[in-house]
Formats: C-alpha cells, sequence, structure tokens
C-alpha cells in the first residue's frame, strides 16, 4: 500500500493502466472513450466485488450432483452520481446484471465547488442492500460525502465507492467522513487544480463521456 490510505484500493492490472492511459489522452474520441469507460467499469465491478457472500446449491453436471458456489443474499445495488456516473452504469450492470440502479444527481456549485442535490431516487429496499456509488472522479469528495450522507440517512450500511482516477484530496475527505467505506480506483492522481480538477485526470468526464465539450 504506498498511497498509505487505509481505505484505498488501486486497481494496478495491466489492462487497466492501459486502458487508463487511452482514456487520459485528449486524443481519445467520444466513442472511444466511453467503450474504454465501459470496459475499466468491468474490472472494476469485477474487483468491487470480491467478497459477495457466496452460499452452496445442488446442481446436475453432465457427471455428477456437486454442491456449488452462487452468490447469495439481496443483489447490490449500484447508485449512479448523475451525471459522470451513467458512463459507469453499463459495464457494471454487465457483470451485475440483476443489480439495482439508483441514481443521485448533483452538480458542482462552481464558486464553491460544494455539492447540490436536485434529483435522489433510489430503491424502496436499499438500506438491505451492498451499495456500489458509481462516479468516475473522485475530486475534492463533497459529491461523495454527500451521496453517501443521504443513502446512510435511508439506512444503507454497507457501501463501496467505484471510481476511475481518485484525488488525494478526495480520498482523505473520505477516510475522514466514511472510515467505513472502501475506494476502489484506477489510479491515485497527484493533486488537485484550483478548479477542482484532478491533475493529470483526464478533464471534465462528464464532457467526455457525453460529448458536450
Ligand atoms: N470532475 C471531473 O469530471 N474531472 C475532474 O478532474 C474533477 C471532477
Amino acid at each position: 500500500m504506498k498511497h498509505g490510505f487505509p481505505n484505498l484500493t488501486v486497481i494496478d492490472h495491466p489492462l487497466i493502466q492501459h486502458k487508463l492511459t487511452h482514456l487520459r489522452s485528449e486524443e481519445t474520441t467520444t466513442d472511444a472513450f466511453r467503450r474504454l469507460v465501459k470496459e475499466m467499469s468491468h474490472m472494476l465491478a469485477y474487483e468491487v466485488t470480491r467478497d459477495l457472500p457466496l452460499e452452496n446449491v445442488r446442481i446436475r453436471t453432465p457427471l455428477a450432483e456437486v454442491a456449488a458456489p452462487m452468490i447469495s443474499g439481496k443483489k447490490p445495488c449500484l447508485v449512479s452520481i448523475l451525471r459522470a456516473g451513467n458512463g459507469m452504469l453499463d459495464g457494471m450492470l454487465e457483470l451485475l446484471p440483476a443489480a439495482k440502479v439508483g441514481h443521485i444527481g448533483l452538480y458542482r456549485d462552481p464558486a464553491t465547488l460544494e455539492p447540490v442535490e436536485y434529483y435522489f431516487k433510489v430503491p424502496s429496499d436499499i438500506a438491505n442492500r451492498m451499495v456500489i456509488v458509481c462516479d468516475p472522479m473522485l475530486a475534492t469528495g463533497n459529491s461523495a460525502v454527500a451521496a453517501i450522507n443521504r443513502l446512510k440517512d435511508h439506512g444503507v450500511t454497507t457501501v463501496k465507492l467505484v471510481c476511475l482516477l481518485a484525488a488525494p484530496e478526495g480520498v482523505r475527505a473520505m477516510l475522514e467522513r466514511h472510515p467505513d467505506v472502501p475506494v476502489t480506483v484506477a489510479a491515485l492522481d497527484d493533486k488537485l487544480n484550483d478548479h477542482g480538477y484532478i491533475v493529470p485526470g483526464l478533464g471534465d468526464a462528464g464532457d467526455r463521456i457525453f460529448g458536450t465539450r
């Protein structure tokens, strides 16, 4: 754990690192960017679900009867922090097709960088599910902290945060406010700039996913 954050897992698999380099490049087109986010979301989903509980069920192979493991309990709930979180949903859902999905709309006030909520819709039984919050960029951490505050207000007790990139400031904010929430990322970058962007980063994830700039 080179970075020293006990709440942080950096997935340094060569495939994810290779794709991240393409994602960062300003030459990457919108359609390639979306495809890369989806592919990286597959790998992040794979890692973040490592500890899903299993139970043995009895099945018959063509050769024998066997007790074999299947995921047990209620299906997880993915929560996308709008709008960039939606870019990760398709990939995550391909690995977790039975997951429920919630959305939390937050925008950053450009002056204060504080999150302002404009939308909140989650499954009514979310308190009984493991929740995986998807937000590509953990920058100041303000949005992720606010979203997880709201989820905990709804009774959620098991939350994980999955991001493409994080800044140390965001990981620290999560550690201070939600030390029980593990954070999984493809890379921990150097810092935030004066506008709250991650450096070197990849720019504005929402704009790059949706081609709005
Ligand atoms: N949000 C983004 O989309 N990019 C950043 O670098 C920081 C926050």
